[in-house]
This record gives structure tokens, C-alpha cells and sequence, in this order.
């Protein structure tokens, strides 16, 4: 591990600057969470509407109560089970929570990253990091260094790389501050064993379009999406659609779970067969098939089963149904 690089970092974002740093789901642009300023830089050099609120990064659950209050017990238990992990935790906001981290509303979430780099500069610089992905607002979040360089490389003081990530989609975000307890984005950690701990019923929530200003902006219809126009099909459509493509002159790339004769590499991107390494490669397939520079990208569906809910979730936003 690079110690110049992590005390690095940590004097840059004392300094109210802007850091992109690894964590297991995704890259994060941080700012300390405690500057109003520093978080300002993160909205302009994503794009993104400030009324859409941050995650703040903390080490460990220590730390939970400077950034939350009225915490139930749920919380403590999640973060004994699920923490450092791939688990934000919405929670009343503490008054001193700077507005612009939260979009300004009352609630604030709160996750702790499961990143050896990311823990130990959250160690030394003793304080919260609001960090939303790491990519320009809208686009496909980046998973390796080099994605965030392709993004922001110009608006970030410094972009540790820390390897690809390894669960390679954003963490599930949890409302614990509602009844029924709600996620608000699935993830790697599912309803059922956050229920499983808490003894508590978890629904999925289902968020509009109409929504004004939504509390998860990953709850946008297109989001994590690709630049060039992208399809979703069912597995016995797929190579009628290929070839209707084609016949209009059209060039495609494909992500799919088997071989397809008519399409070879690079066109064809074949895609893992469980969930867990589908999701670790999708965004990184997704950037991939962008540069192939096609027509068209078209996405065999997955399974319509609840172990597919994250990858399902993402790829509904990044593609077009047919
Ligand atoms: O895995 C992740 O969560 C990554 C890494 C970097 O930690 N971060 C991430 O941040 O995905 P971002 O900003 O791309 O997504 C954060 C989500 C947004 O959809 C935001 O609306 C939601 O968290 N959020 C933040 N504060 C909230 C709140 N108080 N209530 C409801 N949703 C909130
Ligand atoms: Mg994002």
C-alpha cells in the first residue's frame, strides 16, 4: 500500500480538496462532509443538481453519532453485521451536517467502505468523506482508476488506485428513519439479510418518475447509462434482434451469458453466469462496449429472480426495454 499517496489524500481533503478513492463497490469522489466548500467542488465537478444528497463515508460505527441522531439499535446491528460492507444506512441527520451533503433534507446516509486505502485514510483523517460515485452525473460508475480519469480527470486533485473494484455495483441503501423499514437501492446486500438481522420486515421501495426531487438520485429512469443507445432483450429474442440490426445496416455490440455464433469478440462481450461476478464487471463491460463505438448495445435480460435484483436494478436504468 502506498502511505505517501494516503497521507497525501488526507492533507488534500483537509485542504477542502476533492479525492476520488477506491471503495469495494464503486470509485467515490470525496470532499470532507464537514466543509460546505469543499462539498460544493464535488456537485460542480460531477454536474450533478445539488438538491441530490451525498453518502457521508465514516471509518467504523464509532463515529455514527456525530453524524446521526435518535439512532435505533437497528443501526448498531446492521453495522456489526454488514460494516465495513456495501451497506448505507439512512438515519435522522445530526443538526451540524453542513445541508448541502444531505440535499436539504432531515435524513442522512451514512456508510463505512470495505477499502484497506479508503479505511486508512478515513483513520487518519478522523472525520467524514461525502463521496458520491466517481463518474460525470448520469453516466456509468467507474470501477477502476482509470475510469475516473477518463471522467474527472481534470476536476480531481487526486485519484487513488486502489485495483478494480471487487463488488463492482453502488451499496444497498437502507431507510431505516421509515416504517416498514425500506431499501431505497438494492445491492450487494440483500432485503432479506438485513431482515434476517434486525427481525424486522424490509420492503423494496418502488420510486416514480413524477418524484420532484428524488432521495436516491440512481432512482432517475435513465442513469448509469451508456452514450450510445442500449436494449434489453430476452435470451429468445436476442439473435432475431442481432440480425434485424444488422439488416438495417446497423452495427452492434452484445453483453450476453453465452456464446452467440453471429457475433464474435470484440463485439461479443460475454458475461458471467452468477450475479455476484456479473455485477463486479458490469459497468467496466458497459464503458467497453461504449468505446467499440456501435450503433447500438444490446443487453441479454437476466434472470427475473430476487438474487439478480441489483444487476436488474442497474440495467434497467443503463437500457431501453424491446
Ligand atoms: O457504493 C456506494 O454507495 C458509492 C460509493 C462511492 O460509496 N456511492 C454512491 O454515491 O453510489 P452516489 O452519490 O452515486 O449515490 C448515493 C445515493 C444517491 O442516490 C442519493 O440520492 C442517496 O444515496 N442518498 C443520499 N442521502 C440520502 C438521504 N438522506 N436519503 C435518501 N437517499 C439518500
Ligand atoms: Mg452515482
Amino acid at each position: 500500500m502506498n502511505t505517501v499517496a494516503i497521507l497525501k489524500a488526507v492533507q488534500l481533503l483537509k485542504e477542502g480538496k476533492l479525492v476520488a478513492i477506491p471503495t469495494e463497490t464503486v470509485y467515490g469522489l470525496a470532499a470532507d462532509a464537514s466543509n460546505p466548500k469543499a462539498v460544493e467542488k464535488i456537485f460542480k465537478a460531477k454536474g450533478r443538481p445539488s438538491n441530490h444528497p451525498l453518502i457521508v463515508h465514516i471509518a467504523d460505527s464509532a463515529s455514527l453519532a456525530t453524524w446521526a441522531i435518535h439512532i435505533p439499535d437497528i443501526a448498531y446491528q446492521l453495522a456489526e453485521a454488514f460494516w465495513p460492507g456495501p451497506l448505507t444506512m439512512v438515519l435522522n441527520k445530526a443538526p451540524s451536517v453542513p445541508s448541502i451533503v444531505t440535499g436539504g433534507q432531515n435524513t442522512v446516509a451514512i456508510r463505512s467502505p470495505n477499502h484497506p486505502i479508503t479505511q486508512q485514510i478515513l483513520k487518519l483523517f478522523k472525520g467524514g468523506l461525502a463521496a458520491p460515485s466517481a463518474n460525470r452525473f448520469g453516466h456509468i460508475s467507474p470501477t477502476t482508476a482509470e475510469h475516473v480519469k477518463k471522467d474527472l480527470g481534470k476536476q480531481v486533485d487526486l485519484i487513488i488506485d486502489g485495483g478494480p473494484c471487487i463488488i463492482g455495483v453502488e451499496s444497498t441503501i437502507v431507510d431505516l428513519t421509515s416504517t416498514p423499514i425500506r431499501i431505497l437501492r438494492p445491492g450487494a446486500i440483500s432485503a432479506k439479510q438485513i431482515s434476517n438481522v434486525i427481525h424486522k420486515p424490509v420492503i423494496y421501495h418502488k420510486t416514480t418518475q413524477k418524484t420532484q426531487a428524488p432521495r436516491v438520485s440512481g432512482s432517475l429512469s435513465s442513469h448509469y447509462a451508456p452514450n450510445t443507445p442500449a436494449i434489453r432483450i430476452h435470451t429468445r429474442a436476442l439473435e432475431k434482434k442481432i440480425k434485424e440490426t444488422r439488416n438495417k445496416g446497423k452495427t452492434c455490440a452484445v453483453l450476453a451469458r453465452k456464446k452467440i455464433s453471429a457475433v464474435s469478440h470484440p463485439q461479443l462481450i460475454v458475461m458471467p453466469k452468477d450475479p455476484e461476478n456479473y455485477a463486479r464487471i458490469l459497468y467496466q463491460q458497459l464503458r467497453f462496449a461504449d468505446l467499440l463505438k456501435v450503433d447500438l448495445i444490446i443487453v441479454e435480460d437476466v434472470p427475473q429472480t430476487p438474487k439478480w435484483r441489483a444487476v436488474q436494478d442497474r440495467l434497467n436504468r443503463a437500457t431501453k426495454k424491446t
